[in-house]
């Protein structure tokens, strides 16, 4: 029984570490800046369409803020409907990320 006991405390040990790790990436306290952790995003899975040349570029902060503001930006990541294409579909952190972007005011 004892043992048992000590088990669990053990596995309840790992799953807090687990958790805590788990929240580095979406820590709401983390300041997230563009440069460091937005822009990457960006670059992976949007400007393949929203390059400088596109109707609706976002490669610079600027262009992106403006969508943030118009409010686009966080209607199109956070519907089931959008139209990013499957491999450049968003990760639930991504997601997290922007949205705590936006909700941060864009830090750069
Ligand atoms: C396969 C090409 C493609 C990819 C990849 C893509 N987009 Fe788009 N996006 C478009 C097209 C085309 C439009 C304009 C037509 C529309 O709204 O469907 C658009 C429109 C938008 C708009 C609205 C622009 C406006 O002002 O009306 C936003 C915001 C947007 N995309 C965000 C993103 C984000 C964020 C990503 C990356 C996670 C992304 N898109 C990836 C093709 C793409």
């Amino acid at each position: 029984m004892k043992i048992m006991l000590q088990l669990s405390m053990v596995a309840f040990g790992f799953g807090m570490l687990s958790c805590s790790k788990a929240e580095i990436t979406t820590n709401k306290d983390e300041v997230i800046s563009y440069k460091s952790r937005i822009s990457p995003i960006i670059a992976e899975k949007c400007l393949d369409c929203h390059s400088m040349e596109s109707s609706f570029p976002m490669a610079k902060y600027e262009q992106l803020v403006q969508e943030g503001i118009n409010g686009k930006l966080t209607a199109i990541i956070n519907t089931e409907n959008h139209h990013i294409p499957f491999p450049m579909a968003l990760e639930k952190t991504e997601k997290e990320a922007i949205n705590l972007w936006v909700n941060q005011n864009y830090p750069e």
